[in-house]
């Protein structure tokens, strides 16, 4: 697949007058009306999300007048304190929340168990990839900040596109997560020992976390089209590989390759629990397994194991977010 990038590239160092207009494969055309539609029909979800919830406010508001209006002027100021009241207990409640999430963050700092997101692969994504990847990174960040038990979460290799879309993220300045530019072999070179890649193709599969390890997941989204890249990355560099249990546990119908938000969740689940089987399936969406766990009842009834199996597909999406591997 050709990046947009160089769809770009093609255009740039094109002649680009009116005699010469720039030429493109037609592989390119094609990559610059997808990208182009995406970007349009963004705008386009964008906007109607905008209007749905002026309309929503608007006719909240409307109600308000018209509640107000309808009853007598005690019965109003009585409604006006409750209802200041109501907004003072949520905002009390929020901030209560905020305080306790930064301290399970600071605590994760100083003793959490260390997962890196290396972000070296900005240049094997289509924009859209690299969006996806960046939506997956926010998920991580917020599914850590209400885990019980946070990781100390790290994005390494953190620069160009990856990190400006990073930073167009509302907030992301104010992140409790560490934000590194070098590589994590750089950054952690003192460590190297430590570090074990956490790759799908990998040989060894991973049966505990241990705390003095620090494990990276590869900030990529591909739909495994760099089929067996993290492995080699790691390999190269003579850093330790592990795969996660699932099929210890589930049956795959095709391949174990997760998302990284999807690796992540795992990864704290297991960290609360200490327990896979029960970290799968909470991040395995339900509605996937019921499919796969009916199919492999009739499987089981055909030929007769009985065996008691789960099956799962391999999701390109999750039920919250839309992500993909
Ligand atoms: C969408 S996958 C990228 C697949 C990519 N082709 C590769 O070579 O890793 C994103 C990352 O999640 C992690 N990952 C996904 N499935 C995994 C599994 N079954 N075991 C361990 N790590 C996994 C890996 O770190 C992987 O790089």
């Amino acid at each position: 697949m050709e990046p947009i990038q160089n769809v770009q590239k093609t255009l740039e160092n094109s002649t680009n007058d009116d005699l010469h207009p720039p030429v493109l494969s037609k592989n390119a055309q094609k990559k610059l009306l997808k990208q182009q539609r995406f970007e349009a029909n963004k705008l386009k979800k964008k906007a109607a999300i905008k209007e749905q919830k002026q309309r929503k406010a608007e006719q909240k508001h409307r109600e308000w007048e018209e509640k107000l209006a309808s009853i007598s002027e005690e019965e109003k100021t009585k409604l006006i304190q409750s209802q200041r009241e109501l907004k003072r207990e949520r905002m009390e409640k929020a901030s209560e929340e905020r305080e306790k999430k930064i301290e399970r963050l600071t605590r994760a700092k100083e003793e959490g168990q260390k997962i890196i997101i290396d972000l070296e692969f900005s240049d094997l994504m289509t924009p859209n990839e690299i969006h996806s990847l960046v939506q997956q990174i926010m998920y991580c960040y917020a599914v850590n900040g209400k885990s019980p038990l946070p990781g100390h979460l790290w994005l390494t290799g953190c620069s160009g596109d990856i990190e400006t879309q990073l930073q167009r993220l509302p907030g992301f300045d104010k992140w409790m997560i560490e934000k590194e530019s070098r590589s994590y072999v750089e950054a952690l070179q003192d460590q190297k020992d430590n570090l074990v890649y956490l790759t799908a193709d990998a040989e060894t599969v991973l049966d505990e976390l241990d705390p003095k390890q620090i494990y990276i997941i590869g900030g990529l989204v591909d739909r495994n089209r760099w089929k067996g890249l993290t492995k080699k990355k790691a390999q190269d560099q003579g850093i330790q590989t592990a795969k996660l249990p699932i099929g210890n546990y589930l049956k795959m119908s095709s391949s174990q390759v997760l998302t990284v938000n999807q690796v992540v969740e795992i990864l704290l689940k297991f960290l609360e629990t200490r327990d896979w089987k029960t970290s799968f399936f909470h991040v395995i969406p339900q509605r996937k397994r019921h499919e796969a766990e009916a199919e492999v009842g009739e499987q089981n009834e055909e030929d007769g194991s009985g065996e008691s199996k789960k099956k799962c597909i391999e999701q390109s999406s999750t039920d919250e977010g839309n992500l993909s591997t």
